[in-house]
Formats: C-alpha cells, structure tokens, sequence
C-alpha cells in the first residue's frame, strides 16, 4: 500500500507527520512552496482531454503521484471551521481522477472512479469541529471511491485562530440594496450560478431594490467585491458546490476580508451543486451557518438547490425554464430580507429520492445523461475515450 501525504503546511510539520503516518511506504509531498492554481470547473479534464488538466501547474505532479497511490493524507490549517483554501484546493483539483459518467455507489450518486479507489485521512490545525473534519473526510471518501482514515488534530506550532460562535448584529435599514458575489471560479459567462443570479434579481424588479453583482472568477474584480461587502448592509453570496463545500476560490476571498467591519451586516447565500438531492448539500450548509459571525455579519440563511450541472450547455429556453424557479425566491427574498423562511427551506426538494425513483434514475436516466456527456466530449473535439487513463 502505498500513502501519499501532500503537506500544504511546510517542512515545521514533518516530524510530527511522520510520527502520525506510520504506513510501510510513505510519500510526503510539501505543497507550500508549488505552483498551484484553483480549478476552474473548466471541464476539460472530463470532457477534451480526460484524464488531464488543462492548467500545466505543480498538481501535474501530484496528479501522477495519486494515480500510483492507495492512501491520500491532506495536511492543511483551517479557517472558519473548515480547511484553509490551500488545502481544500488540493481537493477541488483532484477531479482528473474522476470520469465524468455518474453511477450510484453505495447508494450516492457520483462520478466514476477513472483508476481506483483511494482512501483518505486528514491532519489539520488550528480551531475547527472535529466532527465536521471527521464527516467531510467520510463524504470525500465516497467521492473517490475509499475509506476514511477520518481526521486528526496536529499540535499547533503558532496562535490558535478562535472560531467566533456568533455576531450580535442589528441592522439599521430596511433590504434596500443587496450586494450579490458570485463565488463561482468558472467564469462569469459560463457560469451557471451567474444564470441563477439573472434570474433571481428579476425577483426584485419593482421592489425599488438596487444590487450589483461581483464575480470572484475575475480577479481584478475582487477589490470592488471586498469594498462592497465592507461597506454594505445586505450581502449575498451564490455558489456551487466543489467537493461538497466551498470551492478554493472563494474560501481565498473569504480569508482576504477582515473579520471586523465597518458596517452592521447580513451574510446570505444561495448553494447550488450538480446533484440533486438535499442531503448532498447539509455539510456545506452547516459550515455556512457558523460563517457570517467569522467576518462580523448576522447569518441570513442559505437558500439551497440541486440538479445545477448543465444550466449553461442547455439550449436557452431549457436554460430559462430551469432557472425560472429562481425569480420567484428573489421576490420572497426581496419581502423577507433574508432565506430564514419555510418557502426558502421548501425550495430544496427532496432530502433523498425512495428507492424505486433512483432505480430508475440509475436504469434510465443516467445512461442518457452519460450518453450526452460522450456527444458533448465529441462536440469539443475529443479523440480520446471518456475514461482514459493517461497516467497509469
Ligand atoms: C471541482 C468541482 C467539484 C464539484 N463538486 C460537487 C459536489 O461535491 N457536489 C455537487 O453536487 N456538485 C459538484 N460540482 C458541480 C457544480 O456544483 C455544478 O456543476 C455547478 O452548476 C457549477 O456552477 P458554476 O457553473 O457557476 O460554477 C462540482 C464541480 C466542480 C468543477
């Protein structure tokens, strides 16, 4: 067996790595000082080049370590109860190792394994619920088709970073002007949640509520994005699932703001992911509660919703007809101010389909969906088949 360690913490916490993992064969990569950049959810990984990543960065090399490997080990530090954007990157770019067909596997749907399963543990610093480290290491397991080593906290070698429990925050004003972030890394103009968003202020037409929109996949726009959401009262940030939380990106963002404000807040957010079922989404959910109170905001609720993937490949009047929802949760937000509502709760659908409707989703459905997936790959001029294996 052999175990990959990718060490995003540097060379301070190799004793104590080593101590911890005792496996026979034992690879510990620092990351600290690689080239890394976030995914995109470009695709083109699954759907040009399977198997390969478009970005010719360090995780090139990690890549072709994990494919040889049967244990995977994140060491990384956290922020607002959850990994640092460092260590949740690694994650986010490991979907090479996935195919883009989905098939149900002990009962989740995912995505295919494009080598083999490989198991996962995670050694993390500072303040975060050992619980949620645990229970995200189980869920990312399933992704990748293993076990979970589960987490463990490291001893911390500088000041604990306090995770704050709440921010008693009254707000001055009625919801008058509403700042919408696109946490999103795809880029605004193929990005589904940028569909979901256009629908969703049409819900404010007529209200006399002002908003404007910053997309975090463009950096250039994040010092506006910052300033707004300093100086503003009502924020809501929209985003898709990565890897069943916050993607890299926007954690990087997130852990760039000052954790005091100049203005009383309220942090909302709109999650939305490929999947369709609402269980995909409580772990995410969960974290984003605890959120706000650790950037000095009141927690506005999260307005959540599967079944996202492919908004943006859809001819336009499917596109609309799936987003449409959407404009009437902007309306209710516009009366209500926040997604602390039972229509915002109702909007997820169901937790968990019964048997018989994912029998037949996997019997039917996702032979046509994993059919589509092919004459899409043909359609970007792939050669290659969708489950290649370029580096075995
Ligand atoms: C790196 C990556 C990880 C993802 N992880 C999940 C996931 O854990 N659960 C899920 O339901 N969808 C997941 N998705 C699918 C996205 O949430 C979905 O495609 C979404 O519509 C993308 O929105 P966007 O186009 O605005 O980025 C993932 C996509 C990418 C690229």
């Amino acid at each position: 067996m052999k175990t990959l360690v990718l060490n995003t913490l540097g060379k301070d916490y190799t004793e104590q790595i080593t101590a911890l993992i005792k496996d026979k064969e034992v690879e510990i990569v620092d990351t600290s000082d690689m080239k890394i950049v976030h995914c995109i959810g470009c695709n083109q990984c699954w759907l040009k080049t399977p198997g390969i990543c478009a970005y010719k960065d360090d995780y090139e090399i990690i890549l072709k370590k994990l494919v040889q490997a049967d244990n995977l080990w994140i060491v990384s530090d956290t922020r607002f109860g959850f990994l640092d954007y460092k260590g949740k990157r690694l994650m986010d770019r490991i979907m090479p190792m996935l195919n883009m067909t989905i098939g149900f596997r002990d009962g989740w749907m995912r995505h295919e394994l494009r080598y083999h399963p490989l198991n996962i543990g995670l050694l993390y610093k500072g303040d975060a619920d050992q619980m949620m480290m645990e229970d995200w290491c189980k869920r990312t397991a399933v992704n990748i088709g293993g076990q979970s080593f589960g987490a463990i906290a490291l001893q911390v070698k500088s000041e604990k970073c306090k995770v704050k429990s709440e921010a008693v925050v009254s707000l001055n004003n009625k919801l008058s002007h509403l700042v919408i972030i696109n946490g999103s890394p795809r880029v605004a103009k193929f990005s589904n949640t940028d569909k979901i968003i256009h629908s969703f202020v049409k819900g404010l037409e007529g209200t006399g509520i002002t908003w404007e929109l910053h997309n975090l996949s463009n950096r250039k726009e994040w010092d506006a994005a910052r300033e707004a959401f300093l100086s503003h009262e009502r924020i809501l940030i929209a985003f898709p699932l990565y890897v069943e939380c916050i993607p890299s990106l926007m954690l990087e963002f997130l852990e760039s703001l000052p954790s005091e404000r100049r203005q009383p807040a309220q942090l909302s957010f709109l999650l939305h992911g490929g999947m369709d079922e609402g269980f995909e989404f409580r772990f995410c959910e969960r974290i984003l509660q605890g959120l706000p109170a650790q950037l000095g905001c009141r927690f506005g609720g999260t307005l959540i919703h599967g079944g996202s993937f492919g908004i943006r490949t859809r001819e336009d009047a499917v596109k609309a007809k799936i987003v449409a929802p959407y404009e009437k949760m902007g309306r209710l937000f516009a009366q209500n101010g926040n997604f602390l509502t039972p229509e915002a709760k109702k909007f997820t659908g169901p937790e968990q389909y019964p048997w018989l409707v994912r029998k037949m989703v996997s019997l039917l459905f996702l032979k046509k969906v994993n059919k589509g997936f092919e004459d899409f790959a043909k359609s970007w001029g792939c050669t290659r088949p969708l489950d290649d294996k370029p580096y075995s």
